[in-house]
């Protein structure tokens, strides 16, 4: 036997002002599931995690609800605690990043960057509000767009052209907290030196630490150059001031992911036999993952490491990312009820319905995973309830009244017992790599062979022929082995059906290793239903609440929260048009026939299209989704011809071409079938 691994495991932190979500948990099931896994084989594995409780948007909210910030995030956390400890989520600690422990360590490590030489100081002018006596960060200032003339666009970016700019390019800024006119401000900051690390970040990001998809995106970054990253903020800021700099705070971000080291420290500060320098010291040999959303890659990737690095710690072994989360293939609606809350969930449904999709559905990838509601109802019923449970029900009531609940100890399907031992180093490889859909296929394969055999051997029909009570019995008592192997398998993702399963079986809690070995002359005890259906009325029930949920949050904070997770910024209900208006719009097929950067512009690309009967020269905000423009020409695309022309910085742009997508590197350019035409008009 090799030695048990220890393992660090950590989550994101939620942010501490606003409910958990079903996108939420899929990164804390995935997570959950594979740090199961990790304890049911064996090896040490601590998963911590704490509420990410600090920042501006925290204050404004808790000063709206004429709370603390302190009263907030405690309230915050019990809720969120609760959701967790409901959907099975089994963390070791779920601490807090305003706590102790992280203000000493965010200190520490800020100051032995300081004193490596790693941060650098410099003046910056920003907007202030002169009521509430406050920097404005860029979404907490509100103006008219300088290209398009847009009223009431945040600081940033128009949403109505697209265009971005400096918060000092805005016409008439208004602070979006008092309404006062800001004023620009001098203002002395701190940054972090991150390219002092671009050399180490190479090597450590190729090193088997990102997924390719990751690791391909981080080297575009790096190869760009890394920027200073300001990690200071001035009052008011709900966050730990900087040591020796009165009135300068960390930057939310700063202390965030020390907050994974607070959270371990203060599991070790009450655990005796935990070394927090065993898992955190430069030379130790625990491994260290954090689960993480796509959105965060950049913290996780660059920053974390180099701040590990030139304080004197250990870098994490992997940094495990996951795609979002969409509901019936579209992103989470509040007005479709699909942005679920995960009490809305656990309203109505049993956590391990949904644990058992996501797993059926999470490979190791960072592509979206797509919680079809109906898909959802038929897979879990189909394969829960029809397939592994079935195989408990189908046998347990023979042993019980032909043999007083005991197995006998005939093995009646050797071979097939065999293939299940064969088939669980596959099954293991697959968790290990987190290809949780992997396991599940292999596992549901063999619960499909066992369901096949007990069919073919059909003990219901033995069971009414003389003398063939033996043989019910071993087929029966092979039945309740094949279906304890499932539950040994299926335990990470199912620890509610898996106990139930222990005590129908009357064992000690099962084990990994436990699949090796077979019950025999065993005493059962009496079989309950394991799971019921779900019920397709209750998933209705539960989108039919989340809408209720839209209204009763209508009159929540103001303050937009940071898209994590997968979670949406907003969910417009669309305007029903008449069917002239749509008429009016002339949509067509184009090629590109060129598609290039433009010069001084951050999102943009410049578009050739040729329409048939003429070129049209169109700039199109999805630079992020193809930074190699050259791979878009000769592609056809659709566009809108008949668009206004509009004057941009750059030109002019004749027309706009449809994309589909959240933003970033998600945008998918529309495309027709092969055999289209450019200039053919869309009908
Ligand atoms: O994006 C988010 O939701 C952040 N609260 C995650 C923080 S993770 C870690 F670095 F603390
Ligand atoms: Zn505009």
């Amino acid at each position: 036997m090799s030695e048990p691994r220890k393992i660090l495991v950590t989550s994101a932190l939620p942010y501490a002002n606003g409910s958990i979500h079903l996108g939420h948990m899929l990164e804390y099931i995935q997570t959950d599931m594979w740090v199961r896994f990790q304890k049911h084989r064996g090896n040490q594995c601590i998963y911590v995690c704490a509420d990410d409780a600090h920042g501006s948007a925290i204050m404004l909210r808790a000063e709206k609800e004429g709370i603390t910030p302190e009263q907030l995030i405690a309230n915050v956390q019990a809720e969120h605690s609760a959701d967790f400890a409901d959907f099975l989520v089994d963390f070791d600690n779920f601490h807090s990043t305003h706590a102790e422990e992280n203000r000493e360590l965010s200190s520490q490590i800020y100051l032995k960057l300081r004193d490596a030489g790693h941060i650098a100081t410099r003046s910056i002018t920003q907007y202030f509000d002169p009521e509430k006596k406050m920097f404005l960060a860029d979404r907490f200032i509100k103006g008219t767009c300088p290209k398009c003339g847009t009223e009431d666009q945040y600081g940033d970016n128009c949403e109505k052209c697209g265009a971005t700019y400096a918060p000092t390019d805005l016409k008439d800024p208004k602070s979006a907290i008092s309404g006062a006119t800001p004023v620009l401000k001098d203002s002395q900051h701190f940054f972090f030196k991150l390219p002092d690390f671009q050399q180490m970040l190479q090597t450590w990001t190729r090193s088997g630490t990102l997924q390719d998809a990751v690791a391909n995106k981080i080297a575009e970054w790096l190869d760009a150059g890394l920027q200073q990253w300001d990690i200071s903020r001035d009052a008011p800021y709900f966050g730990f001031e900087i040591p020796d700099e009165p009135g300068k705070y960390f930057y939310v971000w700063l202390d965030a992911p020390i907050g994974y080291m607070a959270s371990f420290k203060n599991l070790c500060n009450r655990t005796p036999e935990l070394d927090f320098d065993a898992f955190w010291g430069k030379d130790s040999t625990a491994e260290l993952y954090h689960f993480i959303g796509k959105d965060i890659v950049n913290f996780h990737a660059l920053f974390w490491p180099a701040m590990l690095e030139g304080a004197g710690y250990r870098k994490p072994t992997g940094i495990n990312v996951h795609g979002y989360l969409t509901v019936n293939g579209q992103k989470m609606s509040k007005s479709r009820g699909t942005f679920i809350k995960a009490r809305t969930y656990l309203d109505h449904l049993s956590p391990e319905y949904l644990r058992y999709y996501y797993a059926a559905k999470l490979g190791r990838g960072v592509d979206d995973l797509d919680l079809n509601l109906e898909d959802f109802v038929q897979k879990v019923n189909s394969d829960l309830v029809g397939k592994v449970v079935n195989i408990a029900s189908r046998c347990a009531g023979f042993i019980n009244k032909g043999n007083a609940g005991v197995m006998v100890d005939t093995n009646a399907a050797p071979e097939l017992t065999d293939a299940f031992l064969a088939a669980a180093p596959g099954i293991a490889d697959a968790y290990e790599a987190r290809d949780f859909a992997r396991a599940m296929r292999e596992i549901m394969g063999l619960a499909d062979r066992a369901n096949a055999w007990i069919a073919d051997k059909a003990p219901w029909s033995l069971n009414k022929q003389e003398g063939k009570q033996d043989e019910v019995q071993a087929i029966c008592a092979t039945g309740v082995n094949l279906f304890r192997q499932l539950v040994i398998f299926l335990k990470p993702v199912l620890p509610l059906l898996a106990a139930d399963a222990e005590a129908f079986l009357n064992v000690a809690p099962l084990t990994w290793n436990d699949h090796a070995t077979l019950l025999a002359n065993h005493q059962l005890n009496e079989f309950k239903p394991l799971m019921t259906r779900i019920d397709p009325v209750k998933v209705q029930a539960m989108t039919d609440a989340s809408k209720e949920d839209l209204t009763a949050s209508q009159t929540d904070t103001g303050a937009a929260a940071p898209a994590g997770n997968g979670e949406l910024a907003k969910d417009p209900l669309s305007p029903e048009i008449e069917f002239d208006t749509f008429a009016a719009v002339d949509l067509r097929v184009a090629l590109i026939v060129k598609a290039e950067h433009v010069e001084g512009a951050d999102k943009l690309l410049r578009l050739t299209l040729d329409i048939g009967d003429e070129t049209r020269n169109v700039f199109s905000g999805i630079k992020s989704a193809y930074p190699d423009p050259s791979k878009l020409d000769g592609r056809l695309t659709m566009m809108i011809a008949n668009l206004k022309p509009r004057k941009m910085k750059f030109g002019i742009s004749e027309g706009m071409v449809m994309a589909a997508g959240p933003g970033g590197e998600e945008i998918y350019l529309l495309s027709p079938d092969s055999g289209a035409k450019p200039g053919q008009r869309i009908k």
